[in-house]
């Protein structure tokens, strides 16, 4: 085991902890709604990245949208990060995946602040109450925290999974064909603008009305998100999730994901399918983001779990 495989074990755990016993299920995005569309780069990612998928010809892609929470009843009401998972299948028959939430940035820098995070969130060992002052005191400690949770307020509810932006959130290198690089962060762009509600407004909506919505608004056509990476300044940190850079950011357009349906065998393909932020092709890199680095392994344990039915 690396060294720091053992905290990231233990975030995974904690996870699981906070969800509650649901066999079978991811112990976070646990509710999620797969879809099928198609992808295809735009002129100007050419001169960004050599990546299969963005140069001009059109690739399938598998989405997986979810809401951040543990429990895959929760009523979709419920303020949470909800999130768009985009897996392209690749011509050499390997797979690229991005993961991106409706919030832009993240609640932890590090693994071991997340894992703070998390079991500030437990209840009291001994009694099993809840602690109501174990977060706050996290928050005093981690004021980037506090700022996500901000972030959140603002956006508690999409009105529509077609209707929030999603920030793919980490910094990775592109490469180009003629030798160049850069660090960006991706950015999905609905096509229908975006729209949230209050947690008031959507709490008086169905249980389910995100994946019911999302049905009906392909039955009428595609849903449409563009890609944009936003290309990194000379001084902006690229191993730091918890710090977005200026707004002002250049924006380079990636392509155009059309979603045509809603898989017929959702719940199967929900069980099958990982997506993993380390899986890449030639053209782009990993940074150095603890988080980012932290990963790959936690969704490996977690698929392991969740596929043994525990
Ligand atoms: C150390 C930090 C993190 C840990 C330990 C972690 C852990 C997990 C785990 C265990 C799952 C369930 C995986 C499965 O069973 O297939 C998951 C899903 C997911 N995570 Fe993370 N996560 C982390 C950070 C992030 C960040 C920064 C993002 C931002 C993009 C993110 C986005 C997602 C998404 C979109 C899914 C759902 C994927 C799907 O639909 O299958 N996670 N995460």
């Amino acid at each position: 085991m690396s060294e720091s495989a053992a905290p990231i074990a233990q975030i995974v755990e904690t996870m699981r902890a906070l969800a509650g016993p649901h066999p079978g299920f991811r112990p976070v995005h646990a509710k999620g709604c797969v879809c099928y569309g198609t992808f295809r780069g735009a002129p100007p990612a050419r001169g960004v990245s050599r990546a299969a998928h963005l140069q001009g010809e059109s690739v399938p892609t598998v989405i997986r949208f979810s809401n951040a929470h543990g429990n895959p009843d929760v009523h979709d009401g419920v303020p949470s990060p909800r999130a768009m998972a985009v897996k392209f299948q690749l011509p050499d028959g390997k797979n690229a995946d991005i993961l991106a939430l409706s919030i832009e940035g993240f609640p932890a820098r590090t693994p071991e602040d997340f894992l703070a995070f998390l079991q500030a969130q437990l209840p009291d060992k001994a009694t099993g109450q809840p602690r109501p002052d174990a977060v706050p005191r996290f928050l005093e400690k981690h004021p980037s925290t506090g700022a996500f949770i901000e972030r959140l307020m603002q956006k508690p509810v999409p009105a529509s999974y077609g209707q929030s932006s999603y920030h793919g959130e980490h910094a990775f290198k592109f490469s180009a064909a003629d030798g160049s690089s850069r660090f960006g962060r991706y950015h999905w762009v609905p096509e229908a603008g975006e729209v949230y509600l209050s947690p008031d407004d959507a709490s008086k909506r169905g249980a389910n009305f995100l994946g019911e919505e999302l049905e009906s608004r392909l039955r009428n056509g595609p849903v449409v998100f563009r890609l944009l990476l936003q290309v990194a300044g000379q001084t902006d940190p690229t191993d730091d999730v918890t710090a977005l850079w200026p707004a002002d950011r250049p924006k380079v357009e990636l392509g155009r994901l059309e979603i045509a349906r809603v898989s017929a065998t959702g719940i199967a393909d929900e069980r099958r399918l990982v997506f993993d932020p380390t899986n890449l092709t030639d053209g782009i890199e990993l940074s150095a983001d603890p988080i980012l680095l932290a990963r790959s392994a936690a969704y490996s344990i977690s698929y392991d779990r969740r596929s043994k039915e525990e």
